[in-house]
This record gives structure tokens, C-alpha cells and sequence, in this order.
């Protein structure tokens, strides 16, 4: 039996992406989206419990400041997925995938959908700031839907109950709808929850065109670009590129069951498309 811990409250970090994807695929109804039975699954409940109390404004800024200046070391793409593929633990390894096969299920099916090679790009490497929890970060800084901290939380977040042991809910300036914002400032004035989306997003910031940017810094806002909160913070910009992130997320969410990719097969077209993108090198 798994016990339960500060650190890892879900046996796998990959339990959030699974708990997302039954979320929507069974078609919930409203109600029963914002009322998840935390009975039915209590490491995902207890990892909420954690991500709603923790991520406060002060958390969020100190975690920018202690990442964003991309100061861990210079890796190829490829480097960065067998990094991160040393997370594949002691589960089932038939049923399992690493994550290096989520990354070229979400890609393999956006390029069979005759998307652009930016897209297809933008699925391959979408999941890699989850390097966050081989840096020690604990689940709940990691992975987990993103929302807006320094501001109210919208209803359509979910366990948003969970948020009455925030330090935040004390503080009135960040309790009303635009907090500490301004009317539609846009989104990049906006701090998220810290997690991967947001550090992956800074490290392909100078490589990839803006829609891919969106992809990779929202695909975790599901308050906004599935329950459509948070406009009164976004331009009309951000609401026409969040087509995009809209147009991503069936691949993150419903590309896991297909075969198993084959890595060695693949690799040659994946190399000349990082290639098209990328450096040798990139700042982590
Ligand atoms: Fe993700
Ligand atoms: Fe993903």
C-alpha cells in the first residue's frame, strides 16, 4: 500500500495527467466536475489539498525568480526527454508509459492530423518542465491545473474549496475578481500557479512561434481554456491565440493508448525537426 506523503501524495506524477483525462472523457456534469469525490481518490484529493493550500503569491514569485533565470544547465531536447525519463518508477512496465512515449503519442497524433510541424514540435516537448521534480520540487509544484494566484479563484477551478487553507484568502487585495490586476491586462501580466507549464514555456520562449508558446504555457489552465474563467484578465489576443491551446489539449489528453511508439524509428524525423527549432544546446 502506498503511503501518502508532503512530497508525493499521488504514487505517480503521471496520476494527475490520468485523473484530468477521466475528468473530461466521461463528460461530467458541471456539478459533478466541481464536487470530484476525493473518496474515489484520495492521493489525487490530498495532492490538490497541498497545491490549493501552498500556492500563494509569495510561493509563486519565489519560485520564478529560483527558476526563470534558466541557470540548471545547458541540454539538447533530447537530453532533457531521457532526463525526465528517469522518473518512469517501479510501476507496471507494461501498461506504463515513460514519458518520452506520452511525448511522441501527444506528437504522433498531432502530425497524423496533418498539423503544423511547429505543432507537432510543441507535443513533443510539452511535458519536459516536469524536469521541476528532478530539481526535488514536490508534485503539487509541478503538475496539477494552473490557475491565477493574487486574485479571486474562479468556481471553475477544481477542489476549489481546498483554497480556505491559502494564506492568500486572508488577504482582501487579493480576494476580489481582479486582485492585484488590471481589467483584461492580458495574460502574460498574469502569475500562474507554478508548475512545469510555466517553466517549459520560459526555456522554448526564444525558439517557437506564439501559438506554440500558448500551447505550452496554458495547456494546465483548464479554469480557462476548458470552463472558459478568467477573460476579465485576458486581451482579445489571448482569447484568439486560447483557440490554440484549445485546439492542443485533446492530443495531451486522449493520445495515451495508442501503440507504444517506437523511439528508434521516430528519431530520425524528430532530430531534423528540433533541428528546424533548436540549438544543440538550450538554457534549463
Ligand atoms: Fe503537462
Ligand atoms: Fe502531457
Amino acid at each position: 500500500m502506498h503511503t501518502i506523503t508532503p512530497e508525493k501524495p499521488m504514487e505517480h506524477l503521471d496520476d494527475w495527467d490520468d485523473f484530468v483525462a477521466s475528468r473530461y472523457k466521461e463528460g461530467k456534469a458541471e456539478e459533478e466536475f466541481r464536487n470530484y469525490d476525493a473518496q474515489a481518490n484520495p492521493g489525487v484529493a490530498e495532492f490538490y489539498r497541498l497545491n490549493h493550500a501552498n500556492q500563494t503569491v509569495d510561493f509563486v514569485l519565489a519560485k520564478e525568480k529560483e527558476f526563470l533565470g534558466l541557470e540548471r544547465g545547458k541540454k539538447s531536447i533530447w537530453e532533457a526527454a531521457d532526463y525526465l525519463n528517469t522518473l518512469v518508477d517501479d510501476s507496471d512496465p507494461d501498461t506504463d508509459l515513460t514519458q518520452i512515449e506520452h511525448l511522441l503519442q501527444t506528437s504522433e497524433a498531432i502530425r497524423k492530423d496533418g498539423h503544423p510541424r511547429w505543432m507537432v514540435l510543441t507535443g513533443l516537448i510539452h511535458d519536459l518542465g516536469k524536469v521541476l521534480c528532478l530539481y526535488g520540487e514536490p508534485q503539487w509544484a509541478v503538475v496539477g491545473d494552473t490557475f491565477p494566484v493574487g486574485c479571486a479563484w474562479s468556481d471553475e477551478i477544481v477542489f476549489r474549496d481546498y483554497f480556505a487553507a491559502n494564506s492568500d484568502s486572508k488577504v482582501p487585495e487579493y480576494q476580489t475578481e481582479y486582485g492585484i490586476y488590471e481589467p483584461n491586462c492580458g495574460l502574460n501580466k498574469v502569475h500562474l500557479s507554478w508548475g512545469h507549464d510555466e517553466y517549459i514555456y520560459n526555456v522554448a520562449k526564444p525558439y517557437l512561434p506564439e501559438p506554440a508558446l500558448y500551447m505550452l504555457r496554458y495547456h494546465s489552465f483548464y479554469p480557462a481554456h476548458k470552463h472558459g474563467a478568467y477573460t476579465h484578465l485576458m486581451t482579445a489576443h489571448d482569447e484568439e491565440m486560447f483557440d490554440w491551446v484549445r485546439k492542443f489539449n485533446p492530443y495531451d489528453l486522449y493520445s495515451k493508448g495508442a501503440a507504444k511508439p517506437n523511439f528508434q524509428e521516430l528519431k530520425p524525423y524528430y532530430d531534423d525537426l528540433i533541428a528546424e527549432y533548436f540549438p544543440d544546446k538550450i538554457a534549463w
